[in-house]
């Protein structure tokens, strides 16, 4: 899990301090510098305190919405793989808009979230945590459950870990936006959906390109939910053209 969606438990045990945390500790002893940056910004974001009033397992929640809310990409009954899903917010966010946790009246979605980490179960959704998604094993148990159905959303909020580097990262980055792209053709009903994340670099110009031999329509966007630090982008694939069999 990247720096922006850090270890969950360690975020909760924050928040459930905050009431005796108002002001920014000056001297946190024995934490790092880098921790004590980190500390700071988590208290001061108000997406943090945002996540755990409407009980999101991380702030990127609002990452989705906002993508959501302006393409309306998430609705009743659509099947979704959701692919980098540690901690889970992501997830949460379709289960509840596809109603695949089957809380509201109407048609019920499926989602499938996989994430390389162990994660805790989501309500509604089939999660396949401790499992790479590079590795053709992990792509198996996906075609495997979806027992060839075709899905209407393929997300990718997959990072690697940063090593501060900026051209290693957008590369390893990339290397997994590419994986999550070759999957989706592979999977993905015409007229589907694919939301990627990457990190700025060289490499972003030629994957917008590459998308659009795919997908009707492209667009980048940076939520209002990203950091201003972050060099992340996510492009929004609409209308998958389909594959040609032939
Ligand atoms: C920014 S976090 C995702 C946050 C998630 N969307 C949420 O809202 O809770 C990026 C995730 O990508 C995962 N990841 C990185 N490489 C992966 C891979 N090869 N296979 C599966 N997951 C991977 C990391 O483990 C991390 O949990």
């Amino acid at each position: 899990m990247n720096s922006l969606c850090r270890n969950v438990s360690l975020t909760r045990s924050l928040h459930t301090g905050r009431v005796l945390l108002k002001e920014i500790p000056r001297n946190l002893k024995g934490k790092k510098h880098s921790s004590q940056l980190w500390l700071e910004r988590q208290l001061r974001d108000p997406y943090v305190e945002k996540a755990k009033q409407e009980k999101y397992r991380c702030r990127s929640a609002f990452k989705l919405l906002e993508i959501n809310e302006r393409f309306k990409i998430l609705n009743p009954g659509l099947t979704v793989v959701d692919c980098g899903a540690a901690p889970g917010s992501w997830t949460q966010v379709a289960t509840n808009l596809t109603n695949a946790n089957g809380k509201k009246e109407g048609p019920v979605g499926r989602v499938y979230a996989v994430d390389k980490l162990p994660f805790y179960p989501v309500e509604g959704a089939t999660v396949l945590g401790n499992m790479d998604f590079t590795n053709i094993k992990t792509q198996e148990t996906l075609n495997k459950l979806l027992q060839g159905d075709k899905v209407d959303v393929v997300l990718s909020d997959m990072a690697p870990n940063a090593s501060g580097i900026r051209e290693i990262d957008h590369d390893n980055i990339m290397l997994l936006a590419y994986a999550a792209l070759r999957f989706a053709l592979q999977i993905s009903k015409a007229q589907s959906t694919f939301v990627v994340k990457i990190w700025d670099g060289g490499k972003m110009q030629q994957f917008e390109q590459n998308l659009l031999k795919f997908y009707s329509s492209v667009r980048a966007i940076r939520p209002d939910a990203t950091r201003d630090e972050s060099t992340e982008t996510f492009f929004l694939a609409r209308r998958f053209k389909g594959l040609k069999t032939s």
